[in-house]
């Protein structure tokens, strides 16, 4: 099947290179949506009745349960694929998986894949509105998106922030599009890992990205500190040392050295006692990971609305 055209505009597959107006926009629509996403507050039922595909092709808890909410709260319906059960498990490629669920008059995709490039690629083949949900090591947008939102939230802008993303870098699509996103909101990136999962290429990303092998030296200048999972499935444990812990993971102690009101991010799911200790992990005043999964509702309706609503003025 010959490529199509399709309106990047409505699609979202990446936040690098996301203008500061969009980015700021999509935020903005987050904080309003959010007594909507918690069900305080209900959506005027115009517009719905939409559907949408969602292709989860590699394992989730959070991003798929938070876009099937997202739908339900914004009046939509969400048409349901995973790996496990479909024609994939066939050997069904992902774009003729994404073409098959395009032919059945889906407004947009949402799409979750190990190939690195996939989402892209989906849209690309369909022409269909597309929604990277996390697409092998290259980028996990709506994450970033719901992450700035979280740290907003907390310290209330970014501009001039040190935010410390502590992990496996390498392997992580949050890693990539949280760097794009808070380096847009005029934040720095200070990189924190072993050699093996911090290389120093990361560097290159911007001129407000710092590279740091030595957790104990940065720690206390964070204004916030996101906890990355060492990536298992993707063989990152093979060159992890059994130390890992001790040398950059958020121990009670750590925690307990970071100045009052820097949160603790994760994306999740929590590899405990790795990267984050149980103690940390409890302590929900610091400790953002339920609160980003909230705010994360509120980021995909937003970002489905973009698709949405601009297909519908389409007609
Ligand atoms: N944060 C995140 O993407 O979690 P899931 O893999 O469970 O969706």
């Amino acid at each position: 099947m010959p490529p199509r055209m399709t309106d990047s505009n409505r699609s979202l597959l990446t936040l690098r290179g996301l203008d500061a107006a969009t980015l700021t926009a999509l935020l903005d629509r987050t904080e309003s949506l959010l007594p909507v996403a918690q069900g305080i507050e209900r959506m005027s039922k115009t517009d719905a009745g939409a559907m949408v595909g969602l292709l989860f092709l590699e394992n989730s808890t959070r991003t798929r349960c938070s876009f099937e909410t997202a739908l339900h709260r914004l009046g939509h319906h969400p048409v349901s694929l995973t790996g496990q059960g479909s024609s994939v498990g066939k050997g069904e490629s992902l774009t003729d998986t994404a073409a098959n669920i395009a032919a059945m008059g889906v407004r947009a995709l949402v799409v979750r894949t190990s190939y690195s490039g996939g989402a892209d690629l989906v849209a690309r083949v369909t022409g269909v509105p597309t929604i990277n949900a996390g697409d092998g090591r290259h980028e996990h947008p709506t994450q970033g998106l719901l992450d700035a939102s979280t740290l907003l939230a907390h310290l209330g802008s970014l501009r001039g922030k040190r935010i410390l993303i502590v992990g496996d870098i390498l392997n992580s699509r949050v890693a990539r599009s949280n760097i794009h996103a808070l380096a847009t909101l005029g934040a720095t990136v200070v990189l924190v890992g072993p050699p093996s999962l911090v290389p120093w290429v990361f560097a290159e990303f911007g001129p407000t990205i710092e590279i740091s092998h030595d957790l104990d030296a940065v720690l206390e200048s964070a204004d916030a500190v996101m906890m990355l999972r060492i990536q298992l499935e993707r063989d990152a444990g093979k060159s992890v040392s059994s130390d890992y812990r001790m040398a950059f993971g958020m121990t009670s102690s750590r925690a307990s050295r970071l100045p009052e009101g820097v949160p603790v991010l994760h994306p999740g799911p929590i590899n405990r006692g790795v990267e984050l200790d149980d103690e940390v992990a409890a302590d929900l005043a610091r400790c953002l990971v339920l609160e980003q999964v909230s705010r994360g509702v509120a980021a995909r309706m937003a970002i489905l609305e973009r698709a949405l609503v601009l297909n519908a003025r389409i007609k």
